[in-house]
């Protein structure tokens, strides 16, 4: 059934939304103020024209825009975009009742994103690399992304030919591929059991094309040189698979505020510290202890901080921070500050052992402003002060938002 609706806001997922009797109804590539002729579906509405276009409107970067499911902003001018993807942020702290001062967004050029999770499947002629349709297994089969930097975007005909080599059934496959300063380093899960002859090709493919690594579901298939990633002026060569910042950009702006913050503190820990992105920026000026669940991610950390000229001591321990978070006690006796980092699901039990604390300067570091609310809201409660909330725009044209929150607990009085 069509429908003329007009657009009153804008939505987390970036869907335009219309109020109408029959409730709210979320128009994908809508914006407000526009009146748009829809086919209404069950939970959303297909845009089939738009009437009166908003003045905000612009051109998307992207020909693949609106069926790649990647990205979901293009069509909205720089300014707006930015409004919006800091209301994410500001509507998450105001759920929580925190009130804090948040920044203006750091933003993300296009073409500067390093790595990226493609979907590759084979088929009868050839295979399909892309990313899957909004809300859909269905793969896009992409020619460009304005996303990528440079180095990727033009690997991705490279790309899809080491897909189909490696494609050991007709199934859909993520391939991770990571632009470093060795070159691509091109970790593919669920392609099958790589072996004999296809495994030969892609070995020669790889060494042929410059490939760093290939490796298949965590196997090292082929190394000619081990990849490695600057964090500041340390080289990092990291397993394959593991965590890294997707923007180098928002990576130093992250990394800068959480340094200025803790700034003073002379032993810090690190808390979900992946390959030592903040551990060794700030082993520059304190002693630091980082903590991490993955064990061949702590051990590239641990490698790098000993070829890291002129740092501070650095200590490493493998723990779940979930299960077994670092105590008030283990806090007080050995830190006067912290920064943590964990994944999406957040750190609600580690968060809850430093609101009991006494560490002084706190940065938390997340890609999920809802846990971040949550998991600051728990350290405002034990007594933290937020000073400032700085949203980071690392995945520019998606809903997505990293953010970086600056807290300080003031000194008991005696
Ligand atoms: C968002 S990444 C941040 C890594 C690093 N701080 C960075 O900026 O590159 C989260 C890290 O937490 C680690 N991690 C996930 N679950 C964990 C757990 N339960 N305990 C400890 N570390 C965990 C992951 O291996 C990953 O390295």
């Amino acid at each position: 059934m069509s429908a003329i609706l007009t657009i009153a806001r804008l939505g987390a997922q970036g869907d335009g939304i219309a109020d109408t009797p029959r409730g709210p109804v979320f128009v994908p590539f809508a914006l407000p103020g526009e009146r748009v002729n829809v086919a209404l579906g069950a939970k959303k509405a297909d845009l089939v024209s738009v009437l009166e276009a908003s003045p905000r409107r612009v051109e998307p970067a992207c020909r693949h825009f609106t069926v790649c499911g990647g990205c979901a902003m293009q069509h909205l001018d720089g300014d707006a975009y930015r409004d919006w993807k800091r209301g994410l942020l500001v509507e998450a702290l105001r759920a929580k009742g925190i009130d804090v001062e948040v920044a203006p967004p750091v933003s993300c050029p296009p073409h500067s994103r390093r790595r990226a999770a493609f979907t590759a499947r084979r088929t009868e002629r050839a295979a399909l690399l892309g990313f899957n349709a909004a809300l859909s297994h269905r793969i896009v089969d992409i020619e460009e992304c304005p996303v990528l930097v440079p180095q990727l975007a033009a690997a991705l005909p490279l790309l899809r030919r080491l897909a189909g080599l490696i494609a050991r059934t007709g199934d859909a496959f993520r391939l991770g591929v990571t632009h470093t300063a060795s070159g691509l380093d091109v970790a593919a899960e669920g392609s099958g059991r790589l072996e004999g002859r296809a495994r030969q090709a892609a070995i020669e493919f790889c060494i042929a094309n410059g490939i760093a690594r290939l490796s298949v579901d965590g196997e090292i298939v082929i190394e000619p040189r081990k990849p490695a990633v600057m964090v500041g002026a340390v080289a990092v060569s990291p397993p394959p698979g593991a965590f890294l910042q997707a923007v180098g950009e928002a990576e130093d702006a992250m990394a800068a505020a959480v340094a200025g913050h803790l700034a003073r503190a002379k032993r810090v820990a690190d808390l979900f510290a992946g390959i030592g992105t903040f551990a060794l920026r700030l082993a520059r000026d304190s002693e630091v202890h980082a903590v991490e669940g993955d064990a061949a991610t702590l051990a590239a950390l641990d490698r790098a901080h000993r070829f890291g000229a002129g740092l501070k001591k650095v200590t490493v321990e493998k723990r779940d921070l979930f299960v077994r978070p670092l105590t008030y006690k283990e806090l007080d006796a050995s830190f006067d500050g912290l920064v943590f980092d964990p994944p999406r699901a957040g750190a609600e039990a580690q968060a809850r052992q430093i609101a009991r604390s006494q560490v002084r300067f706190v940065a938390a570091v997340s890609c999920n402003p809802l846990t971040l609310a949550r998991d600051l809201a728990i350290l405002i409660d034990g007594g933290y002060v937020a000073k400032q909330v700085i949203p980071v725009d690392q995945f520019l044209w998606s809903p997505h938002l990293e953010a970086v929150a600056l807290l300080e607990k003031p000194r008991k009085r005696r």
